[in-house]
This record gives C-alpha cells, structure tokens and sequence, in this order.
C-alpha cells in the first residue's frame, strides 16, 4: 500500500499539552519549549489559546508567550480562538493561523465551549471573515469525530456533517480529532474516508490523544487511506479539561521515530524533539510519556 512520502506533524504539546497539566506553566518556560521545537524544524506549532481564563487558566499568559518566542521563518505559530474576543487577542499577538474548535457530538460542545453545534459555527462565522480578511490561515478542529465522553457513539453522518460546515466557513486544514483516544484502526480509517468525502484529503489532519494506547495504530491506519498532516504533543503531555479521564496527544518523539522508520519525510530532527522533551518533563517533575523519546535518553546515557 503507498504511503505518503511526506508528513507534516503540527507540534500542539504548548497548547493542547499544557492547557491541561496541573502545574500552571510559567511563560518563560513555555517561551523556551516553543524556542526549542522551533528549532527541531515544526511548520507548525500550536503555541497559544485565547479562550476565558476563567475556563482554561492554564491558557492565561497566551499573549505573552506569543510576544516572547523567537519565530523561525517557515513556521507557522497557531492559536486557538473560539470567538471574536479571542481572535482580536490573536491578531494582537500575531498568530499565523486562527484555530476554531468545534464538535461532532452536541454533548460535547455544551460542556467545552458552552453552545450548540449550530451556535458555534454562527460564532466562527465572523472569525472565519477576520481571519480572511487579515490574511491569516484558518483551521477548523473537530472534537469527538470518534466517540465522545458524554454521548458515546458519534455517527459518521455527524462527522460529515461539521467537516460540511468547516469548509463552508473556508477553512484551510480540518482536523479530526480523538478527543478520548477511543477509535481503533479501520474505525479511523472509516472516519477519515467520510471527511475526505467533504473536504481535500491533503488539508485533512489527524489528532489523536492516546488513551487507549491506539494512536500510533490510528495514525499508521489514516496514512494507509491518505491522511499527511497528524497532530502530536512532545513528551505526550496533555489531555483535555472537558474530557476527564483523557490523556495527552499521541508523543511526538513517538511519530517521528515511526515515520523516519518508514522512509516518510518530515523534516524535524527528533534529536532536539527529545531534547525538547526531557526539558518540559524536567520542568514537570516526572519522566516524559513518549516510548521513543525515553528509549534514545536511556541509549544516550549508556
Ligand atoms: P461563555 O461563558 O459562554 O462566554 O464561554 P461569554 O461570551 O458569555 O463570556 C463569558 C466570560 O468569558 C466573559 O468574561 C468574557 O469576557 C470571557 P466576564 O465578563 O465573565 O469577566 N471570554 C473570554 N475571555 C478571554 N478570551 C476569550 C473569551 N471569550 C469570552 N476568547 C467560551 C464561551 C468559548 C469563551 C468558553 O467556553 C471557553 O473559553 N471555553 C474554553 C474551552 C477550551 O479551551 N477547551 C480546551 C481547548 S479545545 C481542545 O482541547 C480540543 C482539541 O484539542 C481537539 C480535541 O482533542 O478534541 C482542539
Ligand atoms: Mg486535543
């Protein structure tokens, strides 16, 4: 079966990671973490979150993360925004791609963003025009495609359905996302082959938390169908505050070993992806949760 020859892997360990760890992060330490996966090559690295502080404090100090890292040129710096107030905090803190964040199950998008499904999407309408407007790219993410905390079961036709709405608003890249880490491999392969029905397969991404230990299996199944863009976390840190139980995004070092594996092109040293993780997961107190990062520091040190 061919594969992609080339993957982009969209670095969310300094938001999805951090929005969620116990520890309030200070910014300098999230300045350095983003600095650091800069440097190992990311096109992309999800760096902020202007949500209510109220709801993600975790989140709080956003703008000032954003004003302190050093840019490389050729990455692409992304924050979420779930409303207007949020994507006037992402302009001022020159963001280069705006993410809106909805759902495919209804319980869900009451407990995270506090609406519907339909109330959300009339909320990004507006960001959608900003975003244009201002030149900026625009993605759109899609919790629970695979299963939902609340609900449980989420139909296909849900899926296909805000996936219609999201390239309705004119995103550039959607993502599927397992919010709780439940799918399976030709369970994701069925809801990759539904998303790529409604919107280009190449702007599609995966993002997949690992809590059931599936993501590496889930990610090798959507390259199978075509899928070249997948979410990770470094150190697998993370999980999400609305979807208790769920753990980080798959780890990154994890991805990246598998891919360099299969001759699939990245562009990101993983050297300095290690690197990057036992720094955050000094910061933390605890060993990192990537296999791959844990196994080259233990063959590192002999
Ligand atoms: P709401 O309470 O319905 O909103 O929250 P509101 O418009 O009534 O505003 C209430 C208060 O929040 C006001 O402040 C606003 O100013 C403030 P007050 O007058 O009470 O002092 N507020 C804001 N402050 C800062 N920035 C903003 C903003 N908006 C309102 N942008 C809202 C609605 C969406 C804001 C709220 O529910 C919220 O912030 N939710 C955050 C949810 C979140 O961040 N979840 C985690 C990220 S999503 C995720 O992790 C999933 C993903 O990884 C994919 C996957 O794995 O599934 C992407
Ligand atoms: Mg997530």
């Amino acid at each position: 079966m061919n594969l992609p020859h080339n993957v982009k892997i969209v670095e969310v360990g300094p938001r999805d990671g951090l929005q969620n760890e116990k520890e309030n992060v200070g910014a300098a330490v999230k300045i350095e973490l983003v600095d650091r996966l800069s440097r190992a090559g990311f096109a992309n690295v999800e760096a902020a979150s202007f949500v209510s502080p109220k709801w993600v404090p975790q989140m709080a100090t956003s703008g000032e993360v954003m004003a302190g890292i050093a840019r490389r040129p050729g990455t692409i710096y992304s924050a979420l925004t779930p409303n207007m107030q949020g994507f006037e905090a992402a302009l001022a803190a020159r963001a280069d791609e705006v993410v809106i964040f909805g759902s495919a199950s209804e319980a869900f998008s009451q407990k995270n963003i506090n609406c519907s499904i339909a109330e959300s999407i009339a909320r990004f309408e507006p960001v959608a025009r900003a975003a244009k407007e201002h030149g900026l790219r625009l993605r759109g993410s899609i919790s629970c495609s695979f299963g939902c905390p609340y609900q449980g079961e989420v139909p296909l036709g849900a899926v296909a359905d805000v996936v219609g709405r999201m390239r309705d608003l004119g995103c550039d890249e959607i993502d599927i996302a397992d919010t709780i880490g439940v799918s399976t491999p030709r369970k994701t392969q069925a809801v990759m082959e539904t998303a790529a029905r409604a919107f280009a397969l190449e702007r599609i991404a995966g993002h997949f938390h690992d809590t059931y230990g599936q993501a590496l299996a889930n990610i090798y199944a959507s390259l199978e169908v075509g899928v070249a863009i997948f979410h990770a976390s470094v150190a697998g840190l993370g999980g999400c505050p609305y979807a208790k139980g769920a753990t980080g995004n798959v780890a990154t070092e994890d991805v990246i070993y598998m891919l360099d594996g299969l001759g699939i092109e990245t562009g990101i040293d993983l050297a300095q992806v290690v690197d990057a993780g036992e720094f955050i997961s000094r910061h933390l107190g605890r060993k990192g949760a990537s296999r791959a990062g844990n196994a080259l520091l233990a063959k590192r040190a002999g």
